[in-house]
């Protein structure tokens, strides 16, 4: 039998970028071919941040687009809407009962929050709950690994102790623990500015689908060798993202080595390895960049598919809430 698998993405922003790609999308989308996977949209998480509906559907439209366009194969995935399967936001419910307080308040997203100088008055309960409702999102599924960016670690941890606490406190092996499936390599790409992860809020991404010259801008902008100041200097390609960026996306591995030799060198300029990464980049993505063009013209399939993956995981998710229900004595008069 082949171990089951579960992803999801918030749709905060309308595109993925290469971390997303990297760290994520394409470990997830191997794993169509040698596991069971349920990948959703968490579109009820992106009411932590997106509060205007036109935006929203906007958002979960593009990250849908995204992830056909990158290969999500529906024949051989569930791939659906959060809001679809109410029973994510039921268990949620449920599963909040067998974690505290203080260990909500340990949680990054909320640490964060607080970091950048929001006040706790303000901070909102979506954003405190985040992690309760992907436990659930986990949970539902009794899936065996998750696929995910580094980020995500805290997040599945906490659904391993949720998940331990309610089996304790009932007796029961209800909930499997999840294992986070995390690359070392590339759970945590460097964004644009070399420094911290790339992110959109950070602004320090580079895309996938935007248009070639926001690409290139994006591109050309990075930060390379601070300490290289003319293109005779010899140049450092260990920690240098550009070059992070070409062992990524390049497929013509004899061009990145050329190119790393003649940086070392002091024989080739910044504006030229950026070039390069620019044409590999549209290498790389053009047919998935023509994909997406060709599926936002055909949007009621794109509606079917995350129709039928909502009833397949429906299925299941049903299941494990009546057995939850069960255990905590809430179909008492049934
Ligand atoms: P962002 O930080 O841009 O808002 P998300 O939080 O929406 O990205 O992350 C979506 C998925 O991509 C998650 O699984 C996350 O762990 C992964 N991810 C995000 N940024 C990176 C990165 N820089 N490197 C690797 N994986 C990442
Ligand atoms: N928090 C994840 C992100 O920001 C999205 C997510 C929601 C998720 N529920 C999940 C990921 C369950 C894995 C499993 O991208």
């Amino acid at each position: 039998m082949k171990k089951r698998i579960l992803s999801g993405i918030t749709p905060s922003g309308d595109q993925l970028h290469i971390g997303n790609y990297f760290g994520a999308v394409a470990p997830q989308i191997k794993l169509q071919d040698t596991h069971e996977t349920y990948y959703f949209v968490a579109d009820l998480h992106a009411l932590t941040t997106v509060h205007d509906r036109m935006q929203l559907e906007k958002n979960i439209t593009g990250v849908v687009l995204d992830y056909l366009a990158l290969g999500l194969d529906p024949s051989k995935c569930v791939f659906f809407r959060q809001s679809d399967v109410a029973e994510h936001a039921q268990l949620a419910i449920v599963l909040a009962n067998y974690i505290s307080y203080g260990q909500m308040k340990r949680m990054h997203a909320y640490k964060d929050k607080l970091q950048t100088g929001a006040s706790e008055e303000s901070i909102n309960m979506g954003l405190f709950n985040y992690p309760i409702l992907m436990a659930a999102d986990i949970l539902l599924y009794k899936p065996y690994g998750i696929p995910v960016g580094e980020d995500q670690r805290q997040h599945i941890e906490l659904a391993r102790d949720i998940a331990e606490s309610f089996n304790k406190t009932y007796h029961t092996t209800t909930f499997p623990l999840p294992e986070p499936l995390i690359s070392k390599e590339v759970g945590r790409i460097v964004g644009t500015d070399g420094e911290r992860k790339m992110s959109k809020s950070l602004g320090n991404i580079i895309g996938i689908f935007d248009d070639e010259k926001l690409i290139e801008k994006q591109i050309m902008g990075s930060y390379t060798d601070p300490l290289r100041l003319k293109a005779t200097d010899p140049g450092r390609v260990e920690g240098n993202p550009i070059f992070l960026y070409h062992d990524l996306m390049n497929d013509n591995k004899e061009e990145v080595e050329e190119l790393k030799k003649r940086y070392r060198e002091g024989t080739v300029g910044d504006v030229e390895v950026k070039q390069k990464l620019v044409a590999a980049h549209m290498h790389k993505f053009g047919p998935a960049r023509e994909k997406r063009a060709e599926l936002a013209s055909k949007m009621e399939l794109v509606r079917q598919i995350l129709s039928e993956g909502a009833k397949k995981a429906k299925e299941i998710a049903q299941v494990t809430l009546a057995e939850v229900y069960n255990t905590v004595g809430e179909n008492g008069l049934k």
